[in-house]
């Protein structure tokens, strides 16, 4: 597969998907592929994912709304590494894997906060948030150390786009912008996700390896019949207009608002954009959903050890109140509103069939199952991961 239509305007490309409408088409990967179960359940490939993906490439860890001011941090578990996210007096950013240097105590035990030093809950040795190692209480008994070499080991972290980026390896190197490619780095600039905020952010640990969860967000095959009196009534099925950047895509799928123009064709200059949800796909582990108002970002991550287990998190991504030129109680109530639709559809709908999923995939002889040639995204998904742990 090559790149499709690089940077397509967007009109150009709403109207590709107005034709698979008419049409009764997708976009088409060019051919059927089989996968086997064990590519979710065996440990041997889960640690080759953390190792060769999540160890080497770029991930989204939040947005950088969530740690505004110098200090404030969030604690995660990555595939590899429990991480300290923390904000720094210059402004920028660093991660630091969660782990006191005398003897390995969890050093921050809090989702998030604000803290003028890290201190150990074990014997109080104390870090700056800059990662040096300040303290050593009873130092006088402790013996001589260097401290310059026992500070918070840090993992490479970069801003970038609004979004904070770890690659889950202490050596590795981190270049968002190449990671991202001209394409996608050029699509996301041309939002300006650093002026918006995450007004929600919530997680969630499931019983499901994380490809299965993150399939399911690049899946429009399933809208109709998983989401029949939701999404179903809102949004086309199995229709899609993609763009196939060599490593992340991006797909327009329709409303069913713009049914009035499949009679009738759209003017030249016609403004379709609230009819369709634009998404990005971003290897290796995120959807970036547009709406017409707001964006959503969802993130898969897989657990540590278990490859039936993994952790979603969901983000909005709004205006500012100040921004939106709404009353601050109009902006919460449309944005609790959204939220609430939102986790409904996730609990209600799209959460029990994906741990039935992966129940049925564990079976022992579950035989090779397939990904169509209408399953675009999650085509592409499978093929640039196979590249990266190959
Ligand atoms: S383990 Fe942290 S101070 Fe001892
Ligand atoms: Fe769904």
């Amino acid at each position: 597969m090559t790149v499709q239509q690089p940077l397509a305007g967007r009109g150009d490309r709403i109207r590709r998907a107005l034709e698979h409408i008419r049409n009764d088409s997708t976009d088409d990967y060019g051919q059927v592929n089989e996968f086997q179960a064990r590519e979710y359940t065996d440990p041997e490939v889960a640690r080759r994912e953390r190792d060769l993906v999540f160890g080497r490439v770029p991930s989204i860890v939040c947005h950088g709304s969530e740690v505004p001011c110098p200090n404030d941090f969030i604690t995660l578990q990555m595939p590899r590494n429990r991480v300290i996210v923390v904000r720094q007096k210059d402004g920028t950013v660093k991660t630091f894997v969660n782990l006191c240097r005398h003897r390995g105590a969890l050093l921050e035990e809090q989702d998030k906060g604000r803290c003028r030093l890290f201190s150990c809950g074990y014997h109080r040795w104390s870090y700056d948030t800059d990662g040096s190692l300040r303290a050593i209480t009873r130092d006088n008994t402790f013996g001589e150390v260097d401290r310059s070499q026992y500070g918070l080991i840090e993992l490479p972290t970069e801003e970038r786009h609004g979004f904070v980026w770890v690659v889950d390896d202490a050596s590795a190197a981190i270049d968002v912008q190449a990671w991202l490619g001209p394409e996608m780095d050029s699509v996301l600039d041309g939002y300006g996700l650093g002026d918006l905020i995450a007004v929600r952010s919530e997680g969630f640990d499931e019983p499901v390896n994380w490809k299965i969860m993150q399939d399911a967000f690049l899946d429009g095959y399933h809208i109709q019949y998983a989401h029949p009196n939701t999404a179903g009534k809102l949004i086309h099925t199995n229709v899609m207009a993609a763009e196939d950047f060599g490593r992340h895509v991006r797909f327009i799928a329709p409303r069913k608002s713009i049914d009035k123009y499949l009679e009738e064709a759209p003017a030249a200059d016609e403004d379709l954009s609230r009819h369709v949800t634009e998404t990005h796909f971003l290897l290796p582990n995120s959807t970036l959903l547009r709406q017409p108002d707001h964006f959503q970002l969802l993130t898969f991550r897989p657990h540590p050890g278990d490859p039936g287990r993994s952790r979603m998190e969901m983000r909005l991504i709004v205006p500012t109140v100040e921004a939106s030129g709404m009353s601050e109680e109009r902006w919460n109530h449309l944005w609790e509103k959204n939220w609430k639709i939102l986790i409904a559809v996730l609990h209600n709908e799209d959460f029990p069939l994906l741990r039935s999923s992966q129940a049925g995939l564990a079976s022992a002889d579950a035989g090779g199952m397939l990904l169509g040639r209408n399953e675009f995204v999650n085509q592409v998904f499978r093929r640039e991961l196979r590249k990266l742990i190959s």
